[in-house]
C-alpha cells in the first residue's frame, strides 16, 4: 500500500522547518507542504482558544491541498490544539511536539534541567503531565524565550546573522543564567530554537547537552505513515 499525497507541516513562522528538514532527510520520497503563519507570529502569548482557531485555519488550508498527514511543527500549537484537531479530524493522523523533559530528566547528572519554550507550551497539559510523571526528582527551570522566536524570524528574513554580536548577546543573556543554575540539559521546547543550536551549544559549553527534538519527531512521523500504509512509493 502507498500514498503519494503530500505531508503538511505548519508553525507560526519558520521555526518548524527544522522538523521539515529532518523529515525530508528521513523520507526523501515524500512530498511536503510547509505553511508558515507569519501573519500571526508569534503564537507564544496568545490565549489557547485563539491558537486553536489559528491552528484549525492552518489545517484547513493544508487539507485543501490534499495532505494525508499533518505535522503540527510547533510546541505552542500542539499544547493548545492537538486534542481538538485529533477529535475534529479523526481520519487525519496528526503528529505533535512536546518538550523533551523525560530524556533530560533521566539523563541529568546535576539534577537540574532547563526547558526553553513559550508561555503557551508551559501552560499546556502535555508539558505539565510529562513533567509531573518523569521529572519529579529533578529541578526543572522553565525559561520563556520569546526573544529567540523574534531573533529566528529576523534571521529568516536576512536582517541579522548568527555571527552578529546582537544575536550572541540575546542568546547569552538567556543561556548563561541557566547554566549558572547548574542545568546540564537544555531542552529546546520550541521549534524556533534549534535554529540557534550552534550558538546555544557554544555559549553553554561542552558540559551541557542541548536537546533538539527534530530527529525524533521526524522518526515518529515516518513510523505513523508506515503503520497506516501511507508511505509514498515515488518521488
Ligand atoms: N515555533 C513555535 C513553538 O514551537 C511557536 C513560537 C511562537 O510563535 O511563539 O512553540
Amino acid at each position: 500500500m502507498s500514498d503519494n499525497r503530500p505531508v503538511g507541516f505548519f508553525d507560526s513562522g519558520i521555526g518548524g522547518t527544522c522538523i521539515l528538514k529532518a523529515f525530508q532527510a528521513l523520507c526523501p520520497n515524500e512530498r511536503t507542504i510547509y505553511l508558515a503563519d507569519t501573519e500571526h507570529c508569534p503564537y507564544g502569548n496568545r490565549p489557547a482558544d485563539e491558537i486553536v482557531r489559528l491552528s484549525e485555519a492552518n489545517v484547513k488550508k493544508l487539507l485543501a491541498q490534499d495532505c494525508k498527514m499533518i505535522v503540527v511543527a510547533c510546541n505552542t500549537a500542539t499544547a493548545a490544539a492537538i486534542d481538538y484537531l485529533r477529535a475534529s479530524y479523526p481520519r487525519i493522523p496528526f503528529i505533535g511536539l512536546e518538550p523533551a523533559v523525560k530524556p533530560a530528566a533521566l539523563q541529568s547528572k546535576t539534577g537540574v534541567v532547563a526547558v526553553l519554550a513559550t508561555a503557551g507550551t508551559f501552560n499546556g497539559r502535555l508539558y505539565n503531565e510529562t513533567k509531573a510523571r518523569f521529572a519529579k526528582d529533578v529541578t526543572v527551570i522553565a525559561a520563556v524565550a520569546d526573544e529567540f522566536v523574534t531573533l529566528v524570524e529576523s534571521l529568516g528574513r536576512g536582517e541579522v546573522s548568527l555571527t552578529d554580536d546582537s544575536a550572541r548577546r540575546i542568546v547569552e543573556e538567556k543561556i548563561r543564567p541557566l547554566v549558572a543554575s547548574g542545568a546540564d540539559h537544555l531542552v529546546l521546547g520550541c521549534t524556533h530554537f534549534p535554529h540557534l543550536k550552534p550558538l546555544i551549544e557554544e555559549i553553554a559549553g561542552p558540559a551541557v547537552t542541548v536537546l533538539d527534538p527534530s530527529p525524533a519527531v521526524a522518526a515518529q512521523a515516518r513510523r505513523v505513515l508506515e503503520a497506516r500504509g501511507l508511505l509514498a512509493d515515488v518521488v
